[in-house]
């Protein structure tokens, strides 16, 4: 094994770690919503919502910084136009998921500032913007797993 080889494991190991503490910031917010009584989450819960969500938030930015700067997607990109266009649609999800996210602080924020309680549609929000990243993640993990197969000559 070479060196850029060990680089690209690396970078796929580290992206699924980074995976993992995603979800475990996601089941942060989880938590609070778990105690949603009705589909709402009464207004004294509403403020314990923020911190968790907004943590999540900006682990998200950074982990998308990552994916889009540490080099993965440009590599992933060479194998073929199929990876090149796949890596394009998912750094478009980000942008999309990101302004998911803050649209979500934003309304929470607001929402506990007012002492009110955060209805059953923000809370579907949420939880569709959970469900469509682990899709989005689970299509990165394939994706960087094969890239990886290939790197260490798997695809001669
Ligand atoms: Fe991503
Ligand atoms: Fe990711």
């Amino acid at each position: 094994m070479n060196a850029p080889e060990e680089k690209i494991e690396s970078l796929a190991n580290r992206i699924a770690r980074e995976h993992r503490e995603v979800r475990q910031a996601i089941e942060g917010v989880q938590r609070v919503l778990l105690k949603a009584s009705q589909k709402e989450l009464a207004a004294e819960l509403c403020s314990e919502l923020v911190r968790p969500l907004t943590a999540f938030r900006d682990h998200l930015r950074l982990h998308f910084e990552f994916e889009e700067d540490g080099g993965i997607m440009e590599r992933a990109g060479e194998i073929s136009e199929g990876t090149k266009r796949k890596c394009e649609e998912l750094v478009a999800q980000h942008r999309d998921f990101l302004a998911r996210a803050d649209e979500l602080v934003e309304a929470t924020e607001s929402l506990a500032a007012s002492n009110s309680p955060v209805p059953a549609g923000v809370i579907a929000r949420i939880d569709q913007l959970f469900t469509s990243l682990f899709q989005h993640e689970h299509e990165e993990n394939v994706l960087f797993q094969h890239l990886v197969y290939e790197d260490l000559g798997g695809g001669d």
